[in-house]
């Protein structure tokens, strides 16, 4: 009888002695004419499990097939290994080759591929160790995310992802329409007439499911949102996507203090959640690209952030005589280079800055009593920047209405939303931890477009 397949990870950690059924993907093949040695793997670990095969034992034809890339079933013994780097390996048997992989075509043949070429192969770069890894600890920090949160009795709330509204100011936002673009129905002044497309009215593509996140808040009391988010600006960074995935908790009675404290429990929590359970992963990662990974996630979690207003932050940037690409003073929404010297070079840990000037933020955000500051907080880590964007929310209808009139806002949208300030209104707060740019941080990846599977950027949408 023929035993049920295992995955590796599984493989690797057993007792050496049965006959075992592995199944994946062939990294390597070496050896000579008395034996050849089979790195398999099947994207449950970074590890391999090492196939030890006498070629007399099979077919010249089969054994010149299994080359980088073939996908092949190996029954056999499992054995404790000769060879030093693993416990056991499997003493082949039987081996099925399911698929070829043509050495001459394979573009992953070979090793030690720029990220950028892997990039334009991104529909394969998967089998690559380095994403097998980046993709592992990404489904980690995703199952993470609703751990703590259902923990804390926070409620997964499924925000719309096509929105009529486009009044949050997040970003530039993709349209959504099934009129004929060549030929749209016109209103009689000659404007595209919405009321003939698809939803009979204008439609986007949202850029944050924080609006109907406060309708979920003022209702559940604390939920979050966790899903993809679209803009449509045009920065060819390595932070940013067109296509990315946020995580917005939004609380009912959190003043900003409360909001903070939990931003923090939460990253903290997840990073640590990678380093209980992505150990392998993030080790590779360490060797491979970036020697202080572990250990700057590990100082992350023993360290307090740094909390600290704009104004006394921009203080610190302007006497530190620094000449940065983009000047700096009080009023301009600070840059990267910004947020990473405060982070870097001043602190040393993440920093949460509070109190922006009411003019480089939201709408939305609970208006300070000096009427020139909001109480919005973001999160600035090392490498990255801003990881976290968030703020108390105005609670004040009249407040709230004072601020859209002077702003000239069309809320003909987002009626709906002023509901949450017109009937049982209260404080409360929350904020958008930014997935990739957290992933960024837990990986040590340089660029964002290398820390989701297929990512979305100007000009490229390929696969
Ligand atoms: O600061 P942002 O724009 O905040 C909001 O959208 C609020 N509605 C969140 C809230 O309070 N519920 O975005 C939040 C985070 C940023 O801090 C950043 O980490 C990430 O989302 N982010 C991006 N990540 C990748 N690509 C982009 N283009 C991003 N834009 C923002
Ligand atoms: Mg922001």
């Amino acid at each position: 009888m023929t035993p049920k397949r295992q995955k590796v990870a599984v493989l690797l950690k057993e007792e050496p002695g049965r006959e075992v059924l592995a199944k994946g993907w062939v990294r390597t093949k070496r050896g000579n004419k008395n034996v050849a040695f089979i790195a398999l793997n099947d994207g449950s670990t970074i590890n391999n499990i090492q196939i030890v095969c006498d070629p007399s034992k099979f077919s010249e034809d089969l054994l010149k097939d299994i080359t980088t890339g073939a996908c092949i079933g190996v029954t056999g013994d499992l054995v404790a290994s000769q060879g030093s780097g693993q416990a056991v390996e499997i003493q082949a048997r039987e081996i099925e080759l399911y698929g070829t992989a043509d050495p001459e075509k394979y573009p992953l043949q070979k090793k030690g591929h720029s990220m950028e070429f892997l990039r334009e192969i991104a529909h394969l770069r998967p089998r690559t160790n380095t994403f097998g890894a980046v993709l592992r600890i990404r489904h980690a920090m995703a199952f993470a995310i609703h751990k703590f949160f259902n923990e804390k009795g926070f409620y997964y709330l499924h925000t719309p992802l096509i929105t009529a509204s486009d009044a949050e100011g997040a970003g530039a936002m993709f349209q959504v329409t099934t009129l004929d673009l060549k030929n749209p129905p016109l209103t009689e002044d000659g404007k595209v007439d919405y009321s003939q497309d698809f939803f009979g009215r204008h439609t986007n593509l949202t850029v944050s499911g924080q609006l109907e996140g406060e309708l979920g808040a003022t209702a559940l009391g604390e939920i979050y949102t966790f899903g993809p988010t679209f803009r449509a600006e045009n920065s060819n960074t390595p932070r940013h996507l067109a296509e990315f995935w946020m995580v917005e908790p939004e609380m009912a009675f959190y003043e900003i203090k409360d909001n903070m404290d939990l931003a923090e429990e939460f990253i903290k929590y997840l990073v640590k959640y990678a380093l209980d359970h992505c150990m392998d992963d993030l080790q590779f990662l360490n060797n491979m690209f970036d020697r202080e990974l572990v250990s700057r996630l590990e100082s992350v979690i023993a360290t307090e952030f740094v909390r600290l207003p704009y104004t006394e932050g921009v203080d610190i940037l302007v006497k530190s005589g620094v000449k940065f690409e983009y000047p700096v003073s009080w009023g301009v929404d600070l840059q990267s280079e910004h947020e990473r010297y405060l982070v870097e070079k001043h602190f040393g840990r993440p920093v949460i800055l509070t109190d922006y000037p009411k003019d480089i933020k939201a709408f939305y955000m609970k208006q300070n009593d000096d009427g020139r500051t909001v109480r919005a907080m973001d999160v600035l880590f090392p490498k990255i920047g801003e990881i976290i964007g968030g703020s108390q929310r105005e609670e004040s209808f009249e407040k709230l209405q004072a601020r859209i009139d002077e702003l000239k806002m069309d809320m003909s949208c987002l009626w709906w939303y002023l509901d949450t300030r017109r009937f049982g209104s209260c404080p409360h707060s929350g904020f958008g931890l930014g997935f990739e740019r957290l992933l960024l941080f837990v990986t040590g990846m340089q660029n964002i477009r290398d820390v989701i599977p297929f990512p979305r950027t100007p000009k490229t949408a390929e696969f």
